[in-house]
């Protein structure tokens, strides 16, 4: 296996990410950062489309920081790789001393470098221990997940991270397994799930272990609840006129995406009211209408861009006060 990341990884819909950044980032000293740096494909074309820009790369995978870090160290003091979870974003900015920045990056999900590490059991393809850690120095393995949640739990993080329709059934075929020895490998969790699944339905629902990979991933990183943090964080770092495009690769995390920036796009008035007091009028502009997806020529360069969804969003003016922090159970337009 070679080490050098430009040869593993495409970075999806690079140019249209190029962009859509671009209206932002032209000003003199502007900065981004790269909230999922992973292979350092994005920032690199950034580094080079725009020699202005710095970019401050985050990476919760060692690895991938070191491996970025190689890749793009002829760039010098314009890319600052950080070791942090991308809902760290406003303490890892005001560490480096930046108040706000013009671009904000983020490329969901496991990188290339991840699912091709057999030995980090991301992959159901080969046997492997059960761990999906995407920072392999901390946190829950997904074999101490399967081994001690109990039915329901499991059941329910299959339902909703797997959106598994047997998710009761695996949960109760998994507990029963594990009374005789714990599960410790990925090929015995696929041999169960291949149990689990009826014949019939394999045919048709893609590969039986896809759903339910999925949703330990989700569960061990905790994926949903810090990107729930995450965009309104990355959102506050932004100076007006600054973007923040992201890519999200299944509907659980588009849907958040969704969610956050409607409810900077949106009027926070109350309904009734003549007129819209300037304190609620929006704070963000969308600047991709809808999600946008892959067109046949991205798919057949880059086949990871299969189920990628983009938005895009524009600071218009600061955050009013009241709209600060998390906006639990605001609708999105
Ligand atoms: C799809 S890859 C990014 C690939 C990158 N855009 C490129 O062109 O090489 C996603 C990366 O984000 C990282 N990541 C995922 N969740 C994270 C989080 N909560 N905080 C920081 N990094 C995260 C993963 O470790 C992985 O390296």
């Amino acid at each position: 296996m070679t080490d050098d990341a430009a040869s593993r990884h495409t970075p999806v819909l690079l140019q249209r990410c190029l962009d859509l950044l671009e209206p932002a980032l032209a000003a003199e000293g502007a900065v981004m950062v790269d909230s999922t740096l992973g292979m350092g494909g994005h920032t690199e074309g950034v580094l080079r489309a725009f020699p202005h820009v710095r970019v401050v790369g985050l990476d919760r995978d060692p690895q991938a920081l070191e491996l970025a870090g190689r890749r793009l160290a002829p760039f010098g003091d314009r890319f600052t790789p950080v070791h942090a979870i991308y809902d760290e974003i406003g303490d890892v900015l005001a560490r480096l001393g930046i108040a706000q920045v013009q671009g904000v990056l983020m490329d969901l999900g496991v990188s290339s470098l991840q699912l091709d590490e057999v030995d980090r059991g991301f992959s159901y393809a080969q046997d492997a221990p059960l761990d999906m850690r995407m920072d392999a120095t901390a946190g829950l393995t997904a074999a101490e997940v399967v081994n001690t949640y109990d039915e329901r739990e499991l059941a329910r993080i299959l339902r909703v991270y797997g959106e598994e329709r047997f998710a009761a059934r695996i949960a109760r075929n998994i507990v029963r397994a594990r009374a005789a020895a714990p599960l410790t490998r990925t090929g015995e969790l696929v041999d169960l799930l291949r149990a689990s699944i009826p014949a019939a339905t394999r045919k048709t629902g893609g590969h039986p272990a896809k759903r339910t990979f999925q949703a330990l991933r989700i569960e061990v990183n905790g994926e949903l609840e810090v990107l729930e943090r995450a965009v309104p964080a990355s959102i506050e770092t932004l100076a007006v006129g600054g973007r923040i495009v992201v890519e999200a690769y299944q509907s659980l995390e588009d849907r958040i995406v969704k969610r956050a920036f409607a409810a900077g796009a949106t009027s926070s008035a109350p309904p009734d009211l003549p007129v819209e007091p300037e304190t609620h009028a929006p704070y963000l502009r969308l600047v991709t209408r809808g999600a946008e997806e892959a067109d046949e020529a991205e798919l057949a360069r880059n086949p990871r861009s299969q189920s990628v969804r983009l938005r895009a969003a524009e600071r218009i003016r600061p955050t009013p006060d009241h709209m600060r922090g998390p906006q639990p159970g605001r609708r999105a337009a």
